[in-house]
C-alpha cells in the first residue's frame, strides 16, 4: 500500500519533533533528511533524534542525490525565518518536482515583505507541478488562520484584536532566551539593538493575510520593537530563574491601519511566571464574537500538528503558491496519513 514519502530538509529541534511524530504515524514514511551544514551530515538519522535505533537515513547535504535516490511526495522544510534566506533552499526543492511544507514564518504569507520572491516562488511551482506553504502555530493558525474563521458568521466588522497570552517557562530553553529572560532590562534593551533578540516573526504576515482574506486595503502595518516584561516577583522554569525586577520575556504589539483607524491589532506576549495563559481573540462587528482558548496552544506541539496535518491538505491542492487562507477548512489528519490523500 502507497504510504506518502517525507524529505525532511532541516533536522533542527522543529524538524526533529516533526520526525518523531511521523515516525509513529501509519501511511507516512520518512525517506530522507537533508541539511545544509554542520556536524548532523553524515550521521544517522536516529542516533540525531536520540532514538535507540538506526533509522538507515543518513543525513545529507545532496539534495539531488537523496531525491533521486528516494523520490520523496513531500519535504518538509525547517531551516529558518526569512524567505530571503530560504528562498533557494526551497526553489531547489521545488525544481525536482516535490512539494512543500515549510515552519518559515515569512513564507505564511510573504506578498507584502518579499513579494518579488514571492512571485518567482509561485511560478516556479506551477511549472514544476507542485504546491508551496509557510504553516506553523503562529504564524500559520491562531493569530490569522482562526481570526479569519471566526469571522465567517460576522454580517460587519468594524475591528478585529487577537492576543496570545503564553507561559514562555513551559517552553524548551532556546525559546526562553530567545525571548530574553533572566536578563536585566538593560540587556535586553542592547540585545534588542543589535538584533539578538528580535521579538515574535510573523505578525505582519498574520495581519496582511487577515486582511487579504477580507479585502481590506491596508494603509499601513505598524509592527512595534519587542518590549521587556518585567518580573514583579521571583519566577522561574526548569532552567531560568528570573528574579524580581528582570526581564521574565517580552510583550510586542502589531497593528493595521485603514486610513488611521486601527482595524487589527494582534498583541503577543511570552514571559515566564504568567497567571493565566489564554488566546484570544475579539471581532467587534455584527454579531460582536468574542472567543478564549485556555490554556493557550502549545507552540511547539501546536506547530509540528499544524505542518503535519498539512501534508494531505498540500498533496491535494492545486500547483502554486499557496497560504493557509487558500486551503481547505484546517483540520487534523490523526488517522492513517493515506486517507486523507488524493493519490
Ligand atoms: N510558524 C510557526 O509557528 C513556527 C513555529 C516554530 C518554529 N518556526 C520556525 O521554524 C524554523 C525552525 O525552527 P527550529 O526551532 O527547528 O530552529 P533550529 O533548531 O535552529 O533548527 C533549524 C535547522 O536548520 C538549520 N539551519 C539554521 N539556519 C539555517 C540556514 N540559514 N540555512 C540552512 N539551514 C539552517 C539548523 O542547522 P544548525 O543546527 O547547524 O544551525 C537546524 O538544523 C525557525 O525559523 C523557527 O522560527 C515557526
Amino acid at each position: 500500500m502507497k504510504k506518502v514519502r517525507v524529505l525532511l530538509y532541516g533536522v533542527g529541534a522543529v524538524g526533529s519533533m516533526i520526525a518523531k511524530v511521523l515516525l509513529e504515524k501509519k501511511g507516512v514514511e520518512i525517506v530522507g533528511a537533508i541539511e545544509v551544514a554542520g556536524d548532523k551530515i553524515g550521521k544517522d538519522l536516529g542516533e540525531v533524534l536520540g532514538l535507540q535505533k538506526k533509522l538507515e537515513i543518513k543525513i545529507s547535504k545532496d539534495l539531488s542525490v537523496v531525491v533521486s535516490r528516494t523520490k520523496p511526495d513531500i519535504a518538509i522544510h525547517t531551516t529558518t525565518s526569512y524567505l530571503k534566506d530560504t528562498y533557494f533552499q526551497i526553489a531547489s526543492i521545488v525544481k525536482h518536482g516535490i512539494n512543500v511544507v515549510s515552519t518559515c514564518e515569512e513564507l505564511s504569507y510573504p506578498y507584502l515583505t518579499e513579494p518579488k520572491l514571492a512571485q518567482q516562488l509561485g511560478t516556479l511551482a506551477k511549472k514544476h507541478d507542485v504546491t508551496v506553504l509557510g504553516t506553523g502555530i503562529n504564524p500559520g493558525f491562531l493569530m490569522d488562520t482562526l481570526v479569519i474563521t471566526l469571522t465567517a458568521p460576522c454580517q460587519k466588522i468594524e475591528k478585529i484584536e487577537a492576543v496570545r497570552n503564553m507561559n514562555a517557562g513551559t517552553r524548551r530553553l532556546p525559546f526562553q532566551k530567545k525571548i530574553g529572560a533572566g536578563l536585566t532590562a538593560q540587556e535586553f534593551n542592547r540585545k534588542i539593538k543589535n538584533k539578538k533578540i528580535t521579538g515574535h516573526v510573523g505578525l505582519e504576515q498574520s495581519i496582511a493575510m487577515i486582511a487579504g482574506a477580507l479585502a481590506w486595503k491596508l494603509d499601513s502595518i505598524s509592527v512595534e520593537n519587542a518590549e521587556p516584561v518585567i518580573a514583579e516577583k521571583t519566577v522561574e522554569s526548569r532552567e531560568i530563574k528570573v528574579e524580581s525586577g528582570k526581564v521574565a520575556g517580552l510583550r510586542q504589539m502589531a497593528k493595521g491601519f485603514i486610513g488611521n483607524k486601527e482595524v487589527i491589532t494582534l498583541d503577543f506576549r511570552a514571559y515566564i511566571g504568567v497567571d493565566e495563559e489564554y488566546d484570544a481573540i475579539t471581532i467587534t462587528g455584527f454579531p460582536n464574537i468574542s472567543q478564549k482558548i485556555q490554556p493557550c496552544v502549545h507552540g511547539d506541539i501546536g506547530t509540528i500538528a499544524m505542518v503535519i496535518n498539512s501534508i494531505p491538505k498540500v498533496l491535494n491542492a492545486s500547483a502554486g503558491l499557496v497560504t493557509m487562507k487558500d486551503l481547505p477548512v484546517p483540520s487534523a489528519a490523526t488517522e492513517e496519513m493515506t486517507k486523507y490523500v488524493k493519490f
